[in-house]
């Protein structure tokens, strides 16, 4: 869906992005992580030619995006910026509006799909009808996803969308990005510091450091064998084989032969919270049941076990 091929920009001595080649396939959720500076907002800006690269190019479903005109371009392209950028003399209703009017929807079908949003990024509709700096920090930016998803854009560009909203909000919508990117089939470049939200949403890691592409790579992958000490830094340093435990789930782990006494987790359990639940409940095994109805036992030897 996306491909960048040796994509590079400079800004005066700076060289934001360097030589970035990366393949994100149809339906992908590609996170780009790396440190402050490293070009991942650069990277986003590249895609949807809110910047022009110095050399390379970026194919939008095998098409040159340089030979598309810009805002068909932009119509694909959801984009959450990373300072949320509302248009401040807009209403929240008519910012998340913004590219359903640019198509031409009709004044109906706008206010229903505005409703929509409100509610599925936790808004009243009441927001609807307020301006933007009436609004908290938080609010203003699921605002700013509400309007990137308007119109099902086929591919999100998302800079750090859920940075401000505390970790509640930030699972609800975690888990609404992921319930849409399932249905609509959406391909998303996701920036975000949040490693374990990297975890849990992306199907890739792209690992950036000065511009250039150090390692893209699975989840799973990046974090059983990081290409260089500063990603094994980035994804926890001595605490990295707690962050394995989140790529797998109790079910792998599970003996279905055994079964034991007690409330059975769910085998779609991530390893770290199987984890969690040994350590609050004092104990080493625990039962798990999975859909199908299987009943098993998981042990601690069977979670660390490589
Ligand atoms: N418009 C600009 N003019 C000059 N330099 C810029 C411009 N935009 C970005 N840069 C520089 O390019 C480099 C990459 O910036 P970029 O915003 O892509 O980093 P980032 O990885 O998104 O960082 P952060 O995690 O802090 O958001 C930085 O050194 C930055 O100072
Ligand atoms: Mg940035």
């Amino acid at each position: 869906m996306i491909e960048l091929e040796h994509l590079s920009r400079r800004f005066g001595a700076t060289s934001a992005v360097d030589d970035l080649s990366l393949t994100i396939p149809r339906g992908d959720i590609c996170a780009l992580i790396g440190p402050s500076g490293a070009g991942k907002s650069t990277a986003l800006r590249l895609i949807n030619r809110l910047i022009e690269p110095d050399g390379g190019r970026v194919l939008i479903g095998g098409e040159d995006a340089a030979r598309l005109p810009v805002v068909a371009l932009r119509r694909r392209l959801g984009y959450v910026i990373q300072s949320v950028g509302l248009f401040p003399h807009w209403t929240v209703a008519r910012n998340i509006a913004t590219v359903p009017r640019l198509l031409g929807w009709e004044r109906r079908r706008i206010a229903r799909r505005v409703e929509e949003l409100l509610a599925l990024v936790g808004l009243e509709p009441a927001h609807g009808g307020r301006y933007p700096h009436q609004l908290s920090g938080g609010q203003q930016q699921r605002v700013g996803v509400a309007r990137a998803l308007a119109a099902e854009p086929e591919v999100l560009l998302m800079d750090e969308p859920f940075g401000a909203v505390d970790p509640l909000t930030r699972r609800s919508l975690q888990d609404a990005l992921k319930d849409i990117q399932a249905r609509t089939g959406t391909t998303i470049v996701l920036v975000t510091h949040d490693i374990d939200e990297a975890l849990r949403l992306a199907t890739t890691l792209a690992f950036l450091t000065g511009g250039r592409l150090v390692q893209a790579a699975t989840p799973h992958a990046m974090l059983a064998a990081p290409a260089s000490p500063e990603i094994a830094a980035f994804l926890g340093g001595p605490r990295l084989g707690l962050r394995l435990l989140q790529t797998a789930t109790a079910g792998a782990r599970t003996d279905f032969s055994r079964t034991a006494a007690g409330e059975p987790l769910d085998a779609d359990t991530p390893l770290d919270e199987v984890v969690a639940r040994m350590v609050a409940a004092g104990v080493t095994a625990l039962p798990v049941r999975d859909r199908a109805g299987r009943a098993g036992v998981i042990t601690l030897a069977d979670v660390v076990a490589r």
